[in-house]
């Protein structure tokens, strides 16, 4: 059965499962209020970075099954499911996330249903949020019987998002209206199956299962970020202990791979949002915030074991960094480590270099006094040292021979343990560090 979707939001989250929801053989119009955005779809030209993306839109807009709009009204009558997709940044002081678009939005499309729709939030929300929207779209709907409410929490990874949607581990609803139930489960047929559960929920209970998941993922990465520091420190190799570990099926092997901490779009919102939640109702939480603590800690001490290995001071060193967004395979630099590494290497003195291969927009902004090179090639020459930052994938085809021959001091510093020290060294590099080794 073909639904008639709406996205309210066309950034990470609207425009991959508005696309996706395409693919597997819904109407859906993807709705933004950024003119701009729009202009460039209509163009072909995507507003973020995702491998796969713009294929799996151009092929959609070209059937007919997905289009673009910036008029939430008119894009909402008519619809059977209406997807909220708008950020919910964190507030800067409290760190609670901040539910204005959410709102906003609601209010619009609500007032906009001509009969009945899901609105359906697929955006990150604190415990509750549902039944406020549902609250504000029952007072703006011209009837009360036009408004039903789903909470659909989303599980896509940057980088990955469009297998993420299209082969999850689970499909969560909170729901506790029969035709909205009805509905989200004619939505999701085409990709639920006997390994892909369906699993309906409570509202209260889908929305708590996001947070848990980001959570205890954030924790798990914490642990072994921990781990690491006392591998070092007994003369153990994190490596082993992270796969001795994992092949325990109660802990599992991914999201066991040592970094200078976590960052990104969700892990730190998700997190302190979480730790928020259970403040705001009297709980106390304390492996989560021990979890925020550990990982804001652990990228200053990146800083201070590069400073080590230049010798214990900075001052006057050239400092070449390999990556600089939140994880590899994507542009975003939100919450990545580099925003706080970098500047602490400056601050004691260094003069740092970088290239990343997304050339994140406006990063001269967000680093400033760091010359970002746009290609790899000589982005290191005179260094004192190379830092690999981020896990990108090609980083492991780099020729790290010239990058040696063009480097003041042959030192390489791996903080995401990418390559090894046996084709470092062949190179020409005189020392190669990794981590929890
Ligand atoms: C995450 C969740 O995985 C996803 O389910 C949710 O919907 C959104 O948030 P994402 O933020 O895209 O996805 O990144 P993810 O791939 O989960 O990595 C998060 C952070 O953990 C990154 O900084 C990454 O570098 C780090 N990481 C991940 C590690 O340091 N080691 C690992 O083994 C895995």
């Amino acid at each position: 059965m073909s639904v008639k979707i709406t996205m309210i939001g066309t950034g990470y989250v609207g425009l991959v499962t508005g696309a996706c929801f395409a693919e597997i053989g819904h109407q859906v119009i993807c709705v933004d209020k950024d003119a701009k955005k729009i202009e460039k779809l209509h163009q072909g030209v995507m507003p973020i970075y995702e491998p796969g993306l713009d294929e799996l839109v151009m092929r959609n807009v070209k059937n007919g099954r997905l289009t673009f709009s910036t008029d939430v009204q008119a894009s909402t009558k008519g619809r059977d499911a209406i997807f909220l997709c708008v950020g919910t940044p964190p507030h800067p002081e409290t760190g609670a996330a901040d539910l204005k678009y959410v709102y906003a939005a609601v209010e619009e499309v609500a007032s906009g249903l001509d009969g009945f729709a899901v609105i359906v939030t697929k955006s990150t929300v604190p415990v509750g949020t549902n039944r406020r929207v549902f609250e504000i779209a029952s007072k703006h709907a011209n009837s009360k019987d036009f408004v039903a409410v789903a909470s659909n929490p989303e599980f896509l990874r940057e980088g990955a998002a469009i297998t993420d949607f299209m082969e999850p581990d689970r499909v969560v609803v909170g729901v506790e209206n029969d035709r909205a139930s009805m509905l989200m489960r004619a939505i999701y047929e085409p990709i639920v199956t006997a390994s892909i559960p369906f699993l309906q929920t409570s509202i209260e209970s889908a929305e708590v299962i996001k947070y848990a998941a980001n959570g205890f993922l954030a924790i798990k990465l914490s642990f072994i970020n921990e781990v690491s520091d006392l591998c070092e420190a007994v003369g153990a190799n994190v490596s082993d202990v992270a796969k001795g570990i994992g092949l325990d099926k109660r802990i599992g092997l991914p999201f066991l791979h040592v970094g200078p901490g976590w960052g990104g779009s969700c892990f730190p919102k998700d997190s302190m949002a979480l730790y928020k939640t259970a403040q705001d109702f009297g709980v106390t939480m304390r492996l989560i915030e021990s979890a925020i603590v550990a990982n804001d800690e652990r990228k200053l001490c990146m800083a201070d074991r590069i400073k080590q290995y230049c010798g214990g001071s900075l001052q006057g060193k050239r400092i070449a960094v390999l990556g600089l967004t939140f994880k590899g395979q994507t542009d975003d630099m939100r919450e990545s480590p580099s925003l706080v590494i970098i500047p602490q290497l400056q601050r004691e003195g260094a003069t740092v270099c970088a290239f990343d291969p997304s050339y994140p927009e406006g990063i001269d902004e967000m680093l400033p006094g760091v010359s970002v090179s746009k290609t790899p090639e000589d982005f290191c020459t005179n260094a004192d040292a190379l830092v690999i930052m981020t896990d990108w994938r090609e980083f492991r085809s780099y020729d790290y021979k010239h990058f040696a021959e063009s480097m003041k001091n042959k030192l390489a510093i791996d903080l995401r343990n990418l390559l090894d020290e046996k084709s470092m060294i062949a190179a020409g590099f005189e020392a190669y560090h990794r981590l929890g080794e």
